[in-house]
């Protein structure tokens, strides 16, 4: 199917229609029509059929769209249709609940190792999953292929770790240190801030707030 360039916004709703096909996978349901959809998720049915025309559409008139076929075409268009090999630099609370989490795994992103520059933490695991020293990252990456790094350490660290990673030739970081990194133009990051989810929820508890005081 051909894709045109297809905006940040698009591409920011495609992982939640996964998830609700996903769910609508599990209960067994075959179709579903943009009308339901739009009903189970809670935007307009224009928005969902505008959204899948960036990708040639996925519906068909009077039918509604295949949930089977939705849900793959979705999670190809996302890129999971392949396995990642991935590694955590920082075993600390953050690092530990990331790497504590199967689900990653179920979806097709593989935690190869966690590095880490407490020497009380080397030598130790989570789920079979070896911490090891740091200093040793740049020839774990020469030897082995790994295409994302998951970034928890203290910003204070990130900058200098995120450059031995690009010179070892990582090209995607999934990061989560409050530092925006400078990286070359051929490496993608991802930055995770979950207070700033927390503020948009502060602001919209305030907005209630306000019209309830209306
Ligand atoms: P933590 O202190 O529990 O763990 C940090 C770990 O990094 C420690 O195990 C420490 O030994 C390791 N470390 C420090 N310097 C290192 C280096 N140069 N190389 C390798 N390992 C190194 O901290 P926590 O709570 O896990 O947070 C980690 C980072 O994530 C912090 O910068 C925090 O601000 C950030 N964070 C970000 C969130 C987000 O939503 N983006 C949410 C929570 C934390």
């Amino acid at each position: 199917m051909e894709e045109r360039l297809i905006s940040k916004a698009v591409i920011s709703r495609l992982p939640v229609y996964l998830r609700y096909l996903g769910e609508l996978k599990d209960e067994g349901v075959e179709k579903i029509s943009s009308k339901e959809l739009s009903d189970l998720m809670h935007v307009t049915a224009s928005q969902i059929r505008q959204d899948l025309n960036n990708f040639g559409g996925f519906g068909q008139q009077g039918y509604g769209y295949n949930v089977s076929n939705l849900y793959n075409e979705i999670g190809r268009i996302l890129g999971l249709d392949r396995r990642y090999n991935m590694i955590l630099i920082g075993a600390g609370n953050l690092g530990s609940a990331l790497s504590g989490y199967q689900s990653f795994e179920n979806r097709g992103f593989s935690f190869k190792a966690i590095f880490d520059s407490n020497h009380k933490l080397v030598g130790d695991s989570i789920r079979n999953i070896p911490i090891m020293d740091i200093n040793v990252m740049p020839a774990f990456l020469e030897n082995n292929k790994i295409d994302i790094a998951v970034i928890a350490i203290p910003k204070t660290a990130a900058v200098s770790v995120v450059d031995t990673l690009v010179k070892c030739g990582i090209k995607a970081i999934w990061n989560f240190s409050h530092v925006d990194l400078d990286v070359p133009e051929d490496v993608v990051v991802e930055n995770v801030h979950l207070s700033e989810s927390l503020m948009r929820l502060s602001y919209n508890i305030n907005e209630r707030v306000k019209e309830g005081a209306e």
